[in-house]
């Protein structure tokens, strides 16, 4: 029998700016979607990637001193960066840029043309000529540009539109009679009310003030806007248009459309009518998110209060972020983030909860069974049904609330198994039953119940906390394929390994105290110059011999252990428009996921040096504590790429 298939997107994301927090909520919460999806027996697609044309882009590229296509191409790699280090497991990341999709967009735009769905016409609007840029008037901040703050006039060009009036009554009807299409319903109202209701106006859907984008075959001067390009892309990375189709045959329509709330009016209005207009199938759903707030406002770049994931991930691990994004913000709403909510969350559920349930049981094991894992005799006492029941059903009650969309609550019912465990061991003293001969099967028994438990809970937990349900799995040794698999949590006593082994904690306790002061000034205490030995100085230089030292900010992008060698590190390192290959001996101190991100200061007019035939172009400064401790040297706050050290 064939598979059920199942594809899931994420929008393509602008590279322009600098990923926060809030940049991986839409990410995050698809990838635990879609790794829930596979251990269901799904087929899975998902689907992300960049949205790389535009004035914006254009502009960038121009003040970097790049073009847009050597532009975008370092914040790609840098994005993709980012998803390895969150363990984002996309089947496929599409590129505006890629050929088969410019090639495609222009197919559908002279398909749409030729039937009449697109007209040529004039486009009237408020234009700032600085900007290069039209603006609606109730987009106008006090009648000038919301970007810059100048005057605008008005202006008239031809340009492209698209038919979008056509499809309103058509429209009103999807939104109104298909429930499920667009969710939270919140936002199924908002966009009758205020948008189909008073009536929709034709699209523009071509400009000719700029020329980064994909021309219009049969009109060059024009660039297809934005919205038609980037919104194709869900039909076009499977293959749509293209060569070949079989994905597209596959896996379209979508099963859900995932974004923030801010883009909801383009996919459940434009979008849809565009699938109309090519007589394509309609996606099943259409979600929008809220969003990740810092203070009052939306995290973003423009807002400067980034909140760097990197640096979270690399300071508590990637699954505390993963952990936060899925569990703390009220899924559909928006969430404000603190610090201290973070922290606390980690502390109350990972630490405490689930790290203590492990250390503990793993303890007593060792301890009454010499780390032997019991047979169960399956005799029920005390509360023993109701934790069985319990265990036994959260499988398909975590599925409906995935099915629902209900993320956080999927895990609050995943940890409810994790916190009724807990209270089983102080309701059956293991301890006391430890005192007593008679007690001995009985003791067995417990301790095997608490085991299933956390077999249960690290299968369960694999799609949010890929790291952490490894972890907890690997406290059984020799478990086979068979009693890691969704449907073995349905039936309680599948566990067979026959052993326990104890590892590190899954989770560290913090101290939210001090870590909100660490975080929040970012000050750190340098180790106290002990008794290391001094290095000597060298001797002394003149200002124009440290000047010779050409020092460069730069970023780590991508980084990996050199074969065959403990102690380096292979890395590609973007130093202001220029990507670099450079080679450290830090392999010892830094693993390549916490490189990647960073910002390092590079000796950037090194002379080039090579390393097993690896070309360095470039050194990495560190400090050298003398006792074989190396750190990186890395600057204080986050500073332009390329930027000047002296
Ligand atoms: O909109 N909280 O791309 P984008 C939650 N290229 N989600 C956030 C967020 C925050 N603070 N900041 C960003 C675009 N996001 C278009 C899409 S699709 C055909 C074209 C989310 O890079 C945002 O809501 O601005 C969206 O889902 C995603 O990041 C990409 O946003
Ligand atoms: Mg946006």
């Amino acid at each position: 029998m064939d598979k059920k298939k199942f594809y899931i997107t994420t929008p393509i994301y602008y590279p322009s700016g600098t990923w926060h927090l809030g940049t991986c909520y839409t990410t995050v919460i698809c990838d635990a979607i879609a790794r829930f999806k596979r251990k269901q027996g799904y087929d899975v697609f998902y689907l992300t990637g960049t949205d790389e044309h535009g004035l914006k882009i254009e502009q960038k590229a121009k003040e970097a001193g790049v073009t847009p296509k050597e532009y975008v191409d370092v914040k790609v790699a840098n994005l993709k960066a980012l998803w390895a280090r969150l363990k984002i497991s996309y089947d496929k990341f599409i590129r505006t840029t890629d050929d088969y999709h410019e090639a495609a967009v222009k197919k559908i735009f002279d398909k749409l043309y030729e039937q009449g769905d697109i007209y040529k016409g004039e486009y009237e609007g408020y234009y700032c000529v600085p900007c290069e840029t039209y603006w609606t008037k109730t987009q106008l901040a006090d009648g000038k540009c919301p970007d810059c703050g100048r005057e605008v006039s008005i202006a008239k060009e031809s340009c492209y539109f698209f038919r979008l009036s056509k499809y309103q009554d058509k429209l009103i009807n999807l939104l109104e009679n298909n429930e499920e299409f667009l969710l939270p319903k919140s936002r199924r109202n908002e966009m009758i009310n205020n948008f189909l209701k008073p009536g929709l106006s034709d699209l523009a859907v071509t400009r000719s003030t700029f020329s980064w984008g994909v021309p219009v075959s049969f009109d060059p001067k024009h660039v297809i806007y934005v919205w038609i390009d980037a919104l194709m892309n869900y039909v076009t990375a499977l293959g749509y248009a293209g060569e070949d189709d079989t994905l597209y045959k596959k896996f379209w329509p979508a099963d859900i459309h995932m974004m923030g709330k801010e883009i909801v009016r383009f996919h459940s209005i434009i979008w849809p009518a565009l699938l109309m207009a090519l007589d394509i199938p309609l996606p099943k759903k259409v979600y929008g998110h809220g969003w990740l707030l810092m203070g009052q406002d939306k995290i973003s770049k423009s807002k400067g209060n980034i909140v760097d994931p990197i640096e979270l991930a690399d300071r508590y691990s990637v699954d505390a972020v993963r952990y936060y994004l899925l569990r703390e913000i009220p899924f559909g709403q928006d969430g404000a983030y603190t610090t201290r909510a973070f922290l606390s969350r980690l502390n109350a559920d990972l630490a405490n909860d689930l790290g203590n349930l492990v250390k503990r049981t793993v303890a007593m094991v060792n301890k009454y069974e010499g780390g032997t894992i019991p047979k169960w005799s399956g005799v029920k006492e005390n509360t023993d049904d109701e934790i069985i029941r319990l265990a036994e059903a959260t499988l398909d009650e975590v599925a409906a609330n995935m099915d629902e969309l209900h993320i956080p609550e999927a895990l609050e019912r995943i940890f409810r198994l994790v916190q009724r465990a807990n209270k089983y061991i102080d309701e059956n003293a293991p301890w006391i039953l430890a005192k007593d001969e008679t007690k001995k099967g009985r003791l067995a028994d417990v301790m095997y119940v608490l085991l299933e438990c956390i077999r249960i809970t690290g299968i369960l937990i694999e799609p949010f906390l890929p790291d952490t349900a490894a972890k907890v799995l690997s406290s059984f040794d020799g478990l086979t394929a068979e009693e890691t698999t969704f449907d073995s949590t349905k039936k309680f006593g599948s566990l067979k390994a026959p052993a326990v082994i104890e590892r590190d904690a899954i989770f560290m306790r913090v101290d939210v105290e001090k870590e909100i002061k660490d975080l929040e000034s970012k000050i750190e205490e340098a180790p106290k110059a002990e008794e290391a030995p001094e290095a000597p100085l060298p001797p002394e230089i003149t200002i124009d011999d440290f000047m010779k030292v050409g020092l460069r900010v730069g970023k780590v992008i991508a980084a990996e252990k050199m074969e065959k060698t403990d102690k380096l590190l292979v890395m590609k390192v973007e130093v202001g428009k220029e990507v670099r290959t450079i080679v450290s001996g830090i392999a010892k101190y830094y693993t390549p996921e916490e490189m990647v991100g960073k910002q390092v200061v590079v000796v950037a007019n090194l002379a080039p040096h090579t390393f097993r035939g690896v070309v360095s172009q470039g050194m990495l400064l560190c400090a050298d504590d003398g006792k074989g401790g190396i750190v990186l040297v890395s600057p204080e706050k986050a500073v332009r790429s390329g930027s000047e050290v002296r």
